[in-house]
């Protein structure tokens, strides 16, 4: 016990001491489910991978994976044969679109709160090895709260809130942000407004749930910006190619590329900030 003890202690040691302040890690998650966290996901990574950065995007939706589905690749490896031991950290990415690096949770990311002491080392050790070979990592998760996408989300950077301008999206929103904020006050929410008919519809929305988490949880909340609703990230989809690949000049296209270079420059006026390795909070609590 001393000795497993002992080699979490210095594995955290490590990773601490690790230059990985190069690397950004974000968590995209939702309320509801459906509002279109996975298409923003994979384009905003190809947005940032477009103005080169080096972006991986990890699939951490334990029920519905589909990252690979709408990039069309077929990954043959993902986290579970990372977690049983049968390939490095370097087998499991597969290569995508723009060469945007894609890991599939598979039915790993369950495995991920159940693991063994000497299996969470190896985890942390061989996810260490991202840190600091790549720009973003970026995690698409589930809708809804579950423990990993708390865990991520507190493990995280920067946590991005989609939801759309419907009833529904708007209250699951904030039940996700009041539950998140009574466990944790250090997550800071960014939104993204997504299938907005126009632009003030989306600052309408937006201002809501500003306003309600200001009255209520005294907890300011920023947004990143607006998705207009565009019949072409369905035609996208169903062609398996990323809407800002396959329709570059589409208004959700323009749309995704604000969001990216506003995230960028809020970035940068953050960049100060003191984060920690990514993987040595994680570990951490796991424990
Ligand atoms: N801005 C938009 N305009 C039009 N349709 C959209 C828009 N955004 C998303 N959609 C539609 O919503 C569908 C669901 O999107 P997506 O799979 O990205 O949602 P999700 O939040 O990841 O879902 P889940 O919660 O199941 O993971 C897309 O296939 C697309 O048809
Ligand atoms: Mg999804």
């Amino acid at each position: 016990m001393n000795d497993q003890a002992q080699g979490l202690r210095n594995i955290i040691k490590m990773q601490s001491n690790t230059n990985d302040s190069k690397t950004r890690v974000i968590t995209i998650t939702s309320g509801k489910g459906g509002v279109g966290k996975s298409n923003l996901t994979l384009n905003l990574a190809l947005a940032l991978q477009l103005k080169g950065y080096k972006v991986l995007i990890f699939d951490a939706d334990v029920g519905m994976a589909n990252i690979d589905v709408l990039m069309g690749v077929t990954p043959k490896y993902n986290l579970f044969h990372l977690l049983k031991r049968e390939k490095n950290i370097q087998e499991i990415i597969t290569k995508g679109v723009h060469n945007l690096q894609i890991i599939a949770g598979g039915s790993g990311i369950q495995e991920l709160l159940n693991l063994s002491q000497a299996d969470l080392e190896f985890f942390a050790y061989e996810a260490s090895k991202l840190l600091g070979s790549v720009d973003y990592i970026i995690f698409d998760t589930g809708a809804g709260l579950t423990q990993q996408s708390l865990n991520l989300m507190m493990s995280s950077h920067e946590t991005i809130l989609v939801t759309t301008p419907e009833p529904t999206s708007i209250t699951d929103a904030y039940a996700i942000i009041k539950m998140v904020h009574s466990m944790n006050q250090q997550i800071e929410f960014k939104m993204i407004i997504n299938r907005v008919t126009t632009q003030k519809e989306g600052r309408l929305t937006s201002e809501k749930i500003r306003l309600v988490a200001k009255q209520f949880l005294d907890l300011e909340l920023s947004t990143l910006g607006y998705i207009g609703e565009d019949i072409n990230i369905s035609k996208a989809v169903k062609r398996q190619i990323p809407f800002l690949s396959a329709y570059p000049n589409t208004k959700a296209s323009r749309d995704i590329q604000q969001i990216c270079s506003t995230y960028l420059s809020e970035e940068t006026s953050n960049s100060n900030t003191n984060v920690k390795g990514f993987f040595y909070k994680m570990i951490r609590l796991l424990k």
